[in-house]
């Protein structure tokens, strides 16, 4: 079988879960035998897009730039899995044109629970005021109107997370099959 390439696109607030998600499809598209690459928003920043910060233009230039990177990959039949906030709709609906192979998953999480989760410490200092433009706290977070998948990660396990995005590639023809039930 020829892969076909596709850019899975995950968006939604620091802590929703997206890296995490990534993570685990990257295993389970692997295990499949699949030729993948993963974008991770931090690691992204530590190196594509060093040196930007979180103003509007900044993280716009951010989501181009993995985005250009994903042009290039899904052409060459490469599954690109991506995890940054990308708060702003009209970049996100740009890059979906301009790839075509392009899934947008909404990791959907309620900013309390993220909160609640503060991994990385930040939404402590964001609400206390030292760090500001902070996503859901300070600066805006525009949902997707009409994402092609939506996961619940503080109503499902990991597990239905992902096995929600894979069923969604399988039905769009993206991969061939998906191997392991829960
Ligand atoms: S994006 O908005 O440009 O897509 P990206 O996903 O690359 O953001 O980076 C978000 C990560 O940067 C967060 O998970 C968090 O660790 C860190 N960060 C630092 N400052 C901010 C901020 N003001 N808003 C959001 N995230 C921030």
């Amino acid at each position: 079988m020829v892969q076909k390439g596709v850019t899975v696109w995950l968006t939604g607030l620091s802590g929703a879960g997206k890296s995490t998600i990534a993570t685990e499809l990257e295993k389970q598209l692997k295990a499949m035998g699949l030729d993948l690459e993963a974008l991770d928003g931090d690691i992204i920043r530590e190196n594509l897009s060093k040196g930007l910060g979180f103003s509007r233009e900044d993280r716009d230039t951010n989501v181009r730039r993995i985005g250009f990177v994903c042009e290039l990959l899904t052409r060459h039949k490469v599954i690109v899995l991506t995890s940054a906030i990308s708060p702003y709709r009209s970049v996100r609906t740009e890059l979906k044109e301009r790839i075509g192979d392009f899934v947008e998953v909404f990791v959907n999480c309620p900013i309390e629970e993220c909160i609640n989760r503060d991994v990385k410490g930040l939404y402590k200092k964001a609400i206390s005021g030292q760090i500001p433009h902070f996503t859901g706290i300070s600066d805006p977070y525009e949902e997707p109107l009409d994402p092609d998948v939506v996961v619940y990660t503080h109503q499902e396990t990991l597990l239905e997370s992902v096995h929600k995005i894979l069923h969604y590639l399988h039905a769009q023809g993206y991969i061939p099959m998906v191997t392991t039930g829960i």
